[in-house]
């Protein structure tokens, strides 16, 4: 089993130009299996509020949620670096709600890292957070809690005006002390510059090839969510298909008497049967 990596082993896999491999995961089984294939990271996405509860945005999300969430994969992967992920008004009120609610994912959760959404407009709550000793992945881009303000889940950076913005919001995030950034549906030349000026990792979903890895929704990955997919998704697997194929096969063995068979119950004990007229 290897040794679970810390902040630091990721500064030196970038310097040694080695990539990280980051998923999402919201339940023990997945982040077991995740842990298992020799996965980097592990982020407990408010996507959840997506992806497990079927809500048609993350801003429903709590902080309860994420903490229950985070607390699963961690026990379910024990030696893997795992990032909470901080939901809608967690943060964005004042500094001191912000470092709590950090505090909360390494105190009830475990978590190694949190992550929130934003650039120049949060840098105030990243100082914090990091002032309180806690390591912090930004998130700029298309950030999923403010796609109102966006105009809907767009891609991002696409001209020099908007290239301009993104740049100005990484640096932002590592001024403040960020010690990783998430860049999300960004152009992949704009990816590429910010990757260029950063000192501190920098991971991408949907940002094209240069950065110092890539993030994939679990359920994207796995094809279990089916409501929309991204153009940046590469599906790995289709579970959705092979869930309804499985559903579909149990209904039709249950309604035609074939499952339960003799080998899926409880026999009583030899000679116990015979004295059931007895009762
Ligand atoms: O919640 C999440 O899974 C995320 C990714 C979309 C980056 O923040």
């Amino acid at each position: 089993m290897p040794k679970k990596k810390s902040i630091l082993d990721f500064y030196e896999m970038k310097k040694r130009g080695e990539k990280v491999v980051w998923i999402t995961a919201y339940d023990a089984p997945t982040a077991a299996c995740a842990e298992a294939a020799g996965v980097d990271m592990l982020l407990v996405g408010d996507s959840l509020g997506m992806c497990v509860y079927g809500y048609p945005s993350t801003i429903p999300v709590t902080m309860e949620m994420c903490i229950r969430h985070t607390e699963a994969v961690r026990r379910a992967a024990p030696n893997t670096f795992v990032i909470g992920d901080m939901p809608f008004m967690s943060y964005q009120t004042t500094t001191a709600d912000a470092v709590y609610n950090a505090g909360r994912f390494l105190k009830e959760a475990g978590a190694d890292a949190i992550k929130l959404e934003g650039g120049v407009r949060v840098a105030d709550k990243i100082k914090a957070i990091v002032e309180a000793g806690i390591v912090v992945f930004g998130h700029i881009g298309l950030t999923p809690q403010s796609s109102g303000q966006l105009g809907g889940f767009k891609a991002q950076g696409r001209t020099l005006e908007t290239a301009k913005l993104m740049l100005q919001d990484a640096l932002a995030v590592q001024e403040a002390g960020a010690h990783a950034l998430l860049v999300e549906a960004v152009a992949p030349e704009v990816t590429k510059l910010i990757h260029e000026r950063l000192r501190i990792p920098v991971y991408g979903i949907g940002a094209g090839p240069h950065c110092d890895g890539q993030l994939l929704i679990v359920s994207d990955l796995l094809g279990i969510f089916e409501a929309f997919t991204p153009k940046f998704v590469k599906k790995y697997a289709n579970l959705a298909e092979e869930m309804k194929k499985a559903f579909a096969q149990y209904a039709e063995e249950v309604r035609n008497g074939t499952f339960p068979g003799p080998e899926h119950v409880y026999p009583m004990l030899p000679g116990e049967a015979e004295k059931l007229s007895e009762l």
